[in-house]
């Protein structure tokens, strides 16, 4: 069963790809990043990214300001990805997300439905930015 494991972790897709830096995301709001198919959320002294791959079948979905919308059959989600309208039936998937030395690491290949909210530190890595 090990062989198996470690077998899957070598084979893995995900990695971890550099998105910009956190001064880039300076206030609350929603920052799409349509290259890498994500979008920061920058919440309440938080940060996450959220996918922005429609759940019904995966065209790039638009940023609103009330949430997200697929220009291909018009599914609707709200702005933590939660389904307004189909035929999309699940919400918008999470990547997860770090901060290392003022810059924002997204990890790519490895979506979950839950969001990996990440705590901001106070000013002082902000302001390596
Ligand atoms: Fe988004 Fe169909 S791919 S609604």
């Amino acid at each position: 069963l090990l062989d198996v494991w470690r077998a899957a972790g070598h084979f893995s897709t995900s990695h971890w790809r550099e998105v910009g830096r956190l001064a880039d995301f300076p206030r609350d709001g929603t920052y799409p990043l349509p290259a890498e198919r994500i979008a920061v959320v920058r919440k309440g002294g938080r940060l996450a990214a959220i996918s922005l791959e429609c759940t019904h079948l995966g065209c790039l979905v638009n940023t609103l300001e009330t949430g997200f919308f697929c220009p291909c059959h018009g599914s609707e989600f709200g702005p933590l990805g939660e389904v307004y309208t189909g035929p999309a039936q699940r919400s918008l998937h999470w990547s997860a997300l770090r901060l290392r030395r003022g810059r924002i690491w997204i990890r790519t290949g490895a979506l979950t439905p839950e969001p990996h909210w990440l705590d901001l530190p106070l000013q002082s890595e902000e302001g390596r930015a």
